[in-house]
């Protein structure tokens, strides 16, 4: 298997936030797997592995400590696995690290493939042929921080969350999201409320519609939130890009998400397309409470997620053998409970190697070691410390 590639002194320092409940287990798994093909492909994957999430919180009050985004800045990428606990208000979570995150390094766009995956159960479509991406609106929209609550505690009391769509923020959306839809079929589908939300949704389908037109190639749809998702339901196989504002793009991939199988199978990638910053890599999925311990969490998420960020940093033929990977393990058979099967995180983990290798496991080579014997660990992480 001559698989080595000119890249063989590329090292890249990731950022590695495990986070809470089952990130802290499918987390490692992607990085068994990103440690397996990074060896094969001949470049070097240093991770920077930190503690910050609703643990940290219990301890300091705050999720992640105050020069976070400046530790990060530091590094190449973000690999995470998810943040959320019982005992802690999802806001405070949410707003503590991934907002923060996602805006302090414009991340603006959320990408959010979804593909069936032949010998996954799923209720709706098992063996369809599904193969889309939702294109997210990512810091601005319906997720603002602008409102408050008034007359607290009395029959008047009154909340207000004000949804901010700019010119900017839609524009460069729908320009990312015509580019990818060129390299792929070429359909865009614009997810919009312009009947009921007449201010936002109907400024939204002006600027969908003006970027659109500098694309003649392409085909664009608009189709309201509600038609849409019924229609992810019935008809998946018809989309190949939907674009869509931060709240309406969040629900569409979760839907989607179930569709294809599972919400442990989906990936995310939270992007700064113009890499002035580090980019954000997540398994959709949260902290799956109810599952932790049990060590029966899909990783498919979170290695499909790894797969992103190897693409993002140039190493396509890496991230697509990933895939592979994943897509032949699924169809042999070897799938979580999740997914109808009877496999466990690590023995999942183990046969998506194995694949890799086909069959040879003995690449597999420890995080710490690799660090050593690339002897270059995270170079800008260090260079003011
Ligand atoms: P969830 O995604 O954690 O769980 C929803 C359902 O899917 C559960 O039944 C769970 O068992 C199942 N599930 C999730 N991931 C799975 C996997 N990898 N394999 C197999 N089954 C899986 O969403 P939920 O329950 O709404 O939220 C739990 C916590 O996670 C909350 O605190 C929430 O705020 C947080 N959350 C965090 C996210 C993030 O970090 N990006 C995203 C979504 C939720
Ligand atoms: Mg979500």
């Amino acid at each position: 298997m001559a698989r080595k590639t000119p890249q063989a002194d590329v090292t890249h320092c990731i950022t590695v936030i495990p986070g809470d409940g089952i990130g802290r287990e499918v987390v490692p798994a992607a990085i068994t797997v990103l440690d397996a093909v990074s060896a094969q492909y001949g470049f070097g994957l240093f991770w920077d592995e930190k503690n910050w999430g609703s643990g940290f919180y219990k301890r300091y009050r705050r999720m992640m400590p105050i020069d976070a985004l400046d530790q990060i800045a530091r590094t190449d990428a973000v690999l995470l696995g998810a943040v959320g606990d019982p005992d802690i208000s999802d806001s405070e979570t949410l707003w503590g690290m991934l907002i923060p995150i996602r805006r302090q390094f414009d991340q603006y766009v959320n990408l959010r493939p979804i593909r069936s995956l032949p010998g996954a159960r799923s209720p709706w479509s098992s063996g369809a042929d599904i193969d889309f991406v939702v294109v997210r609106e990512n810091v601005e929209g319906e997720y603002s921080e602008v409102g408050g609550r008034s007359y607290r505690g009395t029959d008047h009391e009154s909340a207000y969350q004000q949804a901010i769509f700019t010119r900017h923020g839609i524009g460069r959306l729908t320009h990312y999201a015509c580019r990818l839809a060129s390299q792929r079929r070429g359909r865009v589908t614009s997810a919009t409320k312009s009947d009921g939300l007449i201010h936002t949704m109907t400024f939204w389908d002006e600027i969908v519609q003006e970027v659109a037109a500098q694309h003649p190639e392409l085909q664009l749809n608009s189709a309201h939130i509600d038609a849409l998702a019924a229609s992810i339901l019935t008809d998946p196989e018809q989309f190949d890009v939907i674009v869509a504002s931060n709240l309406f793009g969040d629900i569409l991939s979760g839907i989607a998400a179930a569709v294809v199988g599972s919400v442990g199978v989906s990936p995310s990638a939270n992007l700064n397309p113009e890499r002035r910053y580090p980019s954000m890599f997540e398994p959709v999925h949260g902290s799956a409470p109810d599952l932790v311990g049990r060590g029966i969490a899909n990783p498919t998420g979170a290695i499909w997620a790894g797969s992103m960020m190897l693409e993002h940093l140039g190493h396509r033929q890496a991230a697509e053998a990933v895939v592979d990977a994943l897509t032949a393990v699924i169809a042999a058979g070897t799938c979580t409970p999740d997914l109808g099967g009877t496999a466990t995180t690590s023995d999942f983990t183990a046969a998506v190697v194995a694949e890799l290798q086909d069959g040879r496991q003995s690449l597999i080579i420890a995080p710490s070691k690799r660090a050593a014997e690339f002897g270059r660990v995270c170079p800008r992480r260090f260079a003011d410390t």
